[in-house]
């Protein structure tokens, strides 16, 4: 059975200190396409949905097309719930079989977000599904004023807000956001070794799309297990669309423009599970 807990995918990259690609799909050609990458680099893949993209397919249409193209590979996979404040879209993707989900309470106070990722880790539990959390919200590159990083809280806070709370993954602010940045991010890579050393939990990089190899293997040495990339794809699928139909004006044939953005997208995922690290590293369960 290809799919298996996201807590074995992630412990397994923090040991050995390589990165999971940690991919969010759009739709069915996209998911396809990253779970074929990591087939062929026999490569352990997190399959990311943003609740967006849950929301524009359905839970239980988008769960069904995982499941079917899951048994397809033969390499550990999971699927992750991106960002999500909503309670109730939690639970749903609980029940129907996500393994993980990121409870953002980051726009809440750091007291309330706790109180409520309290109750999400216990309620996560009763489907062996890990659970990931935020103390910062993550601005969009395109929102920041110049390019000032967002604001980070305290060690403290956030040391405080895991041990409290019991997430399995931590997501803070180092200076990253999401979206493709102007310039080469400032990141504070210091403070992901301080909370890995203090409290031993994996952390989740955000912002991936558009930082460094030198960056990407420097924080996954720190313990940056589960490495989030989003705008990459966007960029790879539409983008290849827009270069077919030039290359190919009047070609209506939706089948060869399918074909081309899966080689895209596919080449994204795999030139990512290459700078992570990854590739090889699928065990067999
Ligand atoms: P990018 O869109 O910058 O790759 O960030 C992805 C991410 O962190 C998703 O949560």
């Amino acid at each position: 059975m290809p799919i298996v807990p996201t807590q074995d995918i992630v412990d397994r990259a923090f040991e050995d200190r390589y990165g999971v690609a940690a991919i969010n799909v759009v739709n069915d050609l996209t998911m396809a396409a990253v779970l074929a990458a990591a087939q062929e680099l026999r490569a352990p893949l997190i399959v990311q949905t943003s609740v967006k993209t849950v929301e524009a397919m359905g839970v239980n249409v988008l769960y069904a097309l995982w499941a079917e193209l899951a048994e397809g590979v033969s390499v550990p996979v999971a699927l992750h719930l991106d960002h999500c404040p909503d309670r109730d879209l939690i639970t749903a993707c609980l029940e129907a079989g996500w393994n993980s989900v990121l409870f953002d309470g980051s726009k809440l106070s750091v007291e309330e977000n706790q109180r409520q990722c309290v109750e999400v880790v216990e309620q996560a539990r009763e489907y062996g599904a890990l659970v990931e959390g935020e103390i910062e919200p993550f601005a969009r590159v395109e929102d920041l004023a110049g390019d000032a990083p967002p604001p980070e809280l305290s060690l403290e806070t956030a040391l405080a807000f895991i041990e409290a709370t019991g997430v399995d993954v931590f997501a803070p602010a180092i200076g990253n956001a999401h979206g493709m940045y102007r310039a080469a991010p400032t990141l504070d890579n210091k403070r992901v070794t301080e909370i890995v050393e203090a409290a031993g939990i994996p952390v989740a990089l955000h912002g991936g799309t558009g930082m460094s190899a030198a960056q990407f293997s420097d924080l996954i040495a720190r313990g940056c297990a589960k490495v989030n990339i989003s705008t990459a794809l966007k960029i790879r699928f539409m983008a290849s669309g827009y270069d077919y139909m030039s290359a190919n004006p009047g070609k209506y044939d939706p089948p060869s423009l399918f074909r081309a953005q899966t080689k895209a997208v596919e080449e994204m995922a795999a030139e990512h599970i290459r700078m992570f690290g990854s590739a090889g590293k699928a065990w067999v369960s």
